[in-house]
C-alpha cells in the first residue's frame, strides 16, 4: 500500500514552499546549478519559482515561473534572463559572485548574460511574492531587479518604462525574442509594432487615426504603464482599461503572445487555466505581420484566424506562419516577365491609404516602409561610386534599385552614434507622412554602424543649385514658393507637426516637374500644438543666414522660427540674392529694406530687388501675393 501513497504524496512536495532545499534568497558566493532540479528559488508564499528553464533539446534558460503542479515544460514563464542565448544541459550555472556580480555562465564556462551589478558589502537574490527577482544589500537597497526588464509579461505594479519594452516570443514553444512589440514611441504614445525581418509597422493603436483620435494623449512624457491586481491597468498617455473581471484579487499576468495580440490573463488560483480577461486587438488580422509576408489573413469569427500563401507562393516552414510564404517561383527584376494579380476583398497593408475626411494632400502611411539590408544599399549604389550631395549629416548617393526605381541614397556619418538622434528624426517624420511636397521615403537601412536613408531621387537637384544658374524663370519660381509653403506649414492641416528647423534653398529639392519636395529632416523638433512652444532645445539649429533671431536672443523657441528661414527663401527666389553668399556684410532683410525705401512706388520697389536675371519677366502681381503686399 506504500506506493501509491507515495505517488500522491509526491506533487505536494514538488509544489510545498517549504521544501528543504528550495529557498527564496541565493547568497553570496553561492549558485544554482542546472543540473540539479532542486536548485530553484521559490517565493515566500509559494506563487513564483526561478530556477532553469527548458527551452530545447538539452537547451536551458534562467527564468521566473508561475509555480504549478505538473506544468514540465508548459509553465506559464514571466522573465527570461538569456531568451536568445540558451544554455547548456551540464555544468552551466547562476552564480552571484563575491564581486557582487550575478553571472549566468555556460558549460564552456561563458558568461551568457549578467547584471553587471558590484558590491563591496553582502548582497542576496529574493525572489519576491510579486515575481520580481531583486539582487538587494543589507540595508535592502535594490541593486537590479527582473521587473526592470520585462521579457513578453507585465505582472501587477511591474511598470512599464521608458525605454522598456515587452517583446513578443518567437512561437507558442519558442522563447526567443519574435517580431511583436509593446513600447513607448518617441511621442509618448504607447504603441504596438510589428518588427520583422523585412519590414515594420505600428498596429495599435489603429495607425489611421491621429493619437487623440485613438484617445491617446502625446503630452505626458514620464511614459509609464502598469496594472494593478484588481485588473485595472493605466498608461501615461492617458490610455486605460479595466479588465473583464474587475475588483477581484487574483493572478494576473499582461502578455504580449506570439500571434502579436496584448492580452491580460487572470486566474483564481494555480490549478486553473488562464482566462483572458482584456485584450488589445479585436480583430486578428489587424495585427500587422501575423500571417507573414506573401500572405492572406482571414478571420471567421466561429473558427478563428487563417492564413493562406497568395497564389503561385508557399509556406516557407510549415510549422510557422510568421515566417510568410515564398514564391515557388523565380522572381526576376525584368518588368518583361513580371505581371499583376487582381487580389478582390483584401486590404493590404504598406500602401497609403486616403482616410478622406481630414488631413488635404496629406496622408498618414498606415505602415511602416521598406527595410534595405546594407548590401542591397551597396549593390544598388555601385558601391558608393556616384555622389551627388554632401552635408554635415551625411553623404547623399545615386542608386538604382533592383526594381529600376531611381533613389537618392543618403548615408549618414555616424561615429560614436552621434547621427543617431538625427536619423531617427528623419525616418519618425519623413516616414510617417507623405504629402506632395515633401520628400518621399521608400525606407531605410540601420545595421551595425551603418545608417541610411533611401529617397526617390530628384531630377532637378536643390532650389540652391538651380537659383544660382539662369534658368528659372518667373512662373517656376512662384510654384516652388508656393509648394514650399505647403510642405513647411503643415501645421493648419494637421494636429502634430514637427518644427523643421533648418528651411533652405539646399533643403528645398525639385523633381521633374520643378515641383519642390522639402527634404532633411534631421534637425526636426516634435512640436505640440497646443503649446506652440519647444522649450529645453539645448543649441541652435539651422544655418546660417536662415537663422531666426529669436535664437540668437533667447526668446522662446516657437513655430515661428520655421516662418523666418521661408520668409529668407521667398526673398531668395525673388531677389536671386543668398543670404550667406552674395550680401556682403549685411542680411539680405535689410538691402530689401534699403532699396524699397530708395523707391517711390511700388512698381519700382519691385523693380528694385527682382532678380536682375529674370530680365524684367515676371508676374507683378504674383510677386505683390509672394511679399504680402497689398
Ligand atoms: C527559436 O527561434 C530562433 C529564432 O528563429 C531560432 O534561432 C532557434 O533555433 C529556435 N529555437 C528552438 C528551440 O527551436
Ligand atoms: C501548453 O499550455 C497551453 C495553455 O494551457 C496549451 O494550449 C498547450 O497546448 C500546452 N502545450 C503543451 C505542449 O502541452
Ligand atoms: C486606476 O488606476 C489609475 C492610475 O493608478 C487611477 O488614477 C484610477 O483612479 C484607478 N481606477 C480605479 C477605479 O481604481
Ligand atoms: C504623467 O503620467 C504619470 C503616470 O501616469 C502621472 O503620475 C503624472 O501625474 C502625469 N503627469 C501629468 C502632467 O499629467
Ligand atoms: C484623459 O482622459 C480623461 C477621461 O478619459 C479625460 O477627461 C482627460 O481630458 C484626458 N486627458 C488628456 C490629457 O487627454
Ligand atoms: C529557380 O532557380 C534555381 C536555381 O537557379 C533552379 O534550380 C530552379 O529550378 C528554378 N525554379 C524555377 C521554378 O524555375
Ligand atoms: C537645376 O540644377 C540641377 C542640378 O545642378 C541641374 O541638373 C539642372 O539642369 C538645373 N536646372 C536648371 C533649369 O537650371
Amino acid at each position: 500500500m506504500a506506493i501509491p501513497f507515495l505517488v500522491l504524496a509526491l506533487p505536494l512536495i514538488l509544489s510545498s514552499p517549504f521544501l528543504s532545499s528550495a529557498s527564496d534568497t541565493l547568497s553570496k558566493g553561492s549558485s544554482l546549478s542546472v543540473e540539479n532540479a532542486n536548485d530553484v528559488l521559490i517565493s515566500p508564499s509559494g506563487t513564483f519559482t526561478a530556477g532553469f528553464f527548458p527551452v530545447g533539446k538539452n537547451a536551458y534558460c534562467f527564468a521566473i515561473w508561475f509555480n504549478e503542479p505538473f506544468c514540465n515544460n508548459n509553465c506559464t514563464v514571466v522573465w527570461m534572463a538569456n531568451r536568445d542565448h540558451p544554455v547548456n544541459g551540464k555544468r552551466s550555472e547562476l552564480s552571484l559572485l563575491k564581486s557582487g556580480n550575478l553571472i549566468l555562465t555556460d558549460a564552456d564556462p561563458v558568461t551568457v548574460w549578467a547584471t553587471d551589478t558590484v558590491s563591496e558589502t553582502s548582497v542576496h537574490l529574493h525572489l519576491q511574492d510579486s515575481g520580481n527577482l531583486a539582487l538587494q544589500n543589507l540595508e535592502g537597497e535594490v541593486l537590479w531587479q527582473s521587473f526592470d526588464f520585462p521579457a513578453d509579461t507585465l505582472l501587477p505594479l511591474q511598470l512599464l518604462a521608458k525605454d522598456k519594452q515587452l517583446v513578443s516570443s518567437r512561437s507558442q514553444s519558442n522563447y526567443s525574442s519574435g517580431f511583436f512589440k509593446l513600447y513607448f514611441d518617441n511621442d509618448n504614445v504607447l504603441r504596438l509594432l510589428y518588427d520583422g525581418p523585412d519590414t515594420s509597422s505600428i498596429y495599435w493603436p489603429d495607425p489611421e487615426l491621429l493619437s487623440w483620435e485613438a484617445g491617446r494623449s502625446t503630452y505626458n512624457n514620464s511614459r509609464t504603464a502598469s496594472f494593478d491586481s484588481l485588473g485595472n491597468f493605466s498608461s501615461s498617455d492617458n490610455f486605460s482599461f479595466m479588465s473583464a473581471d474587475y475588483g477581484m484579487t487574483i493572478q494576473r499576468r499582461l502578455t504580449i503572445d506570439f500571434d502579436g495580440n496584448l492580452r491580460l490573463y487572470s486566474r483564481e488560483d494555480r490549478k486553473d487555466k488562464w482566462t483572458v480577461s482584456w485584450q488589445a486587438m479585436s480583430e486578428p488580422c489587424k495585427i500587422h505581420g501575423s500571417c507573414g509576408p506573401n500572405s492572406i489573413c482571414n478571420y471567421v469569427p466561429s473558427s478563428g484566424r487563417k492564413c493562406s500563401c497568395l497564389q503561385g507562393f508557399k509556406m516557407k516552414d510549415v510549422t510557422d506562419w510568421s515566417l510568410g510564404c515564398e514564391p515557388e517561383f523565380n522572381l526576376s527584376c525584368s518588368t518583361s516577365e513580371t505581371t499583376y494579380l487582381r487580389l478582390t476583398h483584401v486590404e493590404f497593408y504598406g500602401t497609403h491609404q486616403d482616410t478622406g475626411a481630414v488631413k488635404p494632400g496629406y496622408l498618414q502611411i498606415a505602415t511602416g516602409f521598406r527595410k534595405f539590408t546594407y548590401a542591397e544599399l551597396k549593390k544598388a549604389t555601385r558601391g558608393f561610386r556616384e555622389e551627388i550631395g554632401r552635408g554635415a549629416g551625411g553623404i547623399v548617393y545615386k542608386g538604382i534599385l533592383c526594381d529600376h526605381r531611381v533613389a537618392a541614397i543618403k548615408r549618414l556619418i555616424n561615429e560614436a552614434n552621434q547621427g543617431e538622434e538625427e536619423f531617427q528624426a528623419e525616418v519618425n517624420v519623413i516616414g510617417k507622412l507623405n504629402h506632395m511636397n515633401l520628400i518621399e521615403m521608400w525606407g531605410y537601412c540601420a545595421e551595425g554602424k551603418q545608417r541610411l536613408l533611401v529617397y526617390k531621387y530628384m531630377e532637378h537637384g536643390s532650389l540652391a543649385e538651380n537659383l544660382s544658374s539662369n534658368t528659372l524663370d518667373w512662373e517656376k519660381r512662384f510654384s516652388i514658393a508656393l509648394g514650399t509653403a505647403k510642405a513647411c506649414f503643415l501645421c493648419n492641416e494637421c494636429l502634430e507637426w514637427v518644427l523643421h528647423c533648418d528651411v533652405k534653398p539646399q533643403n528645398i529639392l525639385l523633381d521633374y516637374d520643378y515641383q519642390p519636395k522639402v527634404s532633411d529632416f534631421g534637425l526636426s523638433h516634435p512640436l505640440k500644438r497646443d503649446s506652440h512652444e519647444i522649450s529645453r532645445l539645448s543649441r541652435i539649429r539651422g544655418t546660417r543666414g536662415y537663422i531666426a533671431p529669436e535664437w540668437v536672443l533667447n526668446l522662446p523657441i516657437t513655430s515661428k522660427i520655421d516662418v523666418y528661414s521661408y520668409g529668407m527663401v521667398l526673398l531668395e527666389i525673388v531677389t536671386g540674392k543668398s543670404p550667406i553668399a552674395d550680401i556682403e556684410d549685411r542680411r539680405l532683410v535689410s538691402w530689401v529694406k534699403e532699396k524699397i525705401k530708395e523707391a517711390n512706388d511700388m512698381d519700382l520697389m519691385m523693380e528694385k530687388i527682382v532678380d536682375p536675371k529674370l530680365a524684367g519677366k515676371y508676374d507683378k502681381t504674383q510677386m505683390k501675393f509672394l511679399l504680402g503686399w497689398p
